[in-house]
Order: structure tokens, then C-alpha cells, then sequence
């Protein structure tokens, strides 16, 4: 797989849908914020402003992968544990480039790219892969017709997973 550059903003597409609307929504944000990042590059201020984009990022990326992995114990994912150790390696990599920036020892550019290549391939495979699991299991499994309730009025598990996956439902 080519290392695609990524200093020009990355716009949004159908291309990048998982077919999970409140998961794609998450990722439009998280795109916007490599987006603010690196457009801190070559700025006044580029240091205050990156720090910013930084925070900002950090705070989404961990409510968003936080998220994914609720749907994916929720939907009992086989695939969770490979998936999860995805979302901390890139969280360990990030907290690393940000060290070497806060140090001067690395650039606006460097982590912006690191950033919107990650975000490329993992949204393109492996959260799509999620999406794919989730649409079959939502759409096709217990859910649709109706699990029985886990105790006695409770929503069966999962019933925050159904929402996302709601619009799908015709
Ligand atoms: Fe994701
Ligand atoms: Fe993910």
C-alpha cells in the first residue's frame, strides 16, 4: 500500500463510509481534526495553534474509538482484540510524536501525516470491516427480530448499537 501524502486537507467521501451513520459522523469529525492540524503548518502561532489541534484531537480519537469498541463488546466482534490494539498503537505513536514536537524534534507535518495516513487505512479496512459485521449482525441477526429481554423490561444489549444502525433498517 502507497504512502499517500496528506498534507492538502482530506475531504470527505462516500468512499470512506462504513455504512454505520453515527460511526461515519465520528470519523467526518476526526478528519477535520487532522484537517485543523495540519492547517496550524506554516501558520502564526504554528506551535500554539498545532498543541491545540493536538488536544483536540486526543480527546475525539479516545471518545471515538471508546465508542467503536462499546458497539464491538455490545455485538460480541470476534475481531475486538485485534481491533483495539489498533486504536492503542496509535494513541502510544501519537503521545510519542507529540513528545518529539513539544521537543522540537519533530513537525507539525510529520505528525499531520502520520495522522491522516492512519486514519485513510484504518477507516478503509478495518473499521470497515467492522461496519460490514455490524450491518449482517444488525440487519440479519437476533436484533431485527427481536432478542428476548436480558431481564425483565431491560433493552436487550445492544439497543445503542441498533440506534447507529437504525437508518439502515427499511
Ligand atoms: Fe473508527
Ligand atoms: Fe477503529
Amino acid at each position: 500500500m502507497g504512502w499517500t501524502q496528506t498534507r492538502q486537507p482530506i475531504t470527505w467521501s462516500s468512499h470512506l463510509s462504513i455504512g454505520v451513520p453515527g460511526i461515519d459522523e465520528e470519523h467526518r469529525l476526526l478528519v477535520e481534526a487532522h484537517n485543523d492540524l495540519a492547517s496550524a503548518w506554516g501558520s502564526t502561532a504554528e506551535h500554539e495553534v498545532a498543541a491545540r489541534a493536538m488536544r483536540d484531537l486526543f480527546a475525539y480519537a479516545d471518545y471515538h474509538f471508546r465508542h467503536e469498541e462499546e458497539l464491538m463488546r455490545d455485538a460480541r466482534y470476534p475481531e475486538l482484540g485485534i481491533h483495539r490494539r489498533q486504536h492503542l498503537r496509535f494513541i502510544d505513536m501519537l503521545m510519542a510524536l507529540d513528545a518529539h514536537f513539544t521537543a522540537g524534534r519533530a513537525g507539525v507535518l510529520d505528525i499531520s501525516d502520520f495522522v491522516g495516513n492512519w486514519l485513510l487505512t484504518h477507516i478503509r479496512f478495518t473499521d470497515r470491516q467492522l461496519g460490514e459485521y455490524l450491518c449482517g449482525e444488525y440487519l440479519f441477526g437476533e436484533y431485527l427480530y427481536g432478542a428476548p429481554p436480558t431481564a425483565a423490561g431491560a433493552a436487550p444489549v445492544g439497543i445503542d448499537a441498533i440506534s447507529q444502525v437504525a437508518p439502515l433498517v427499511r
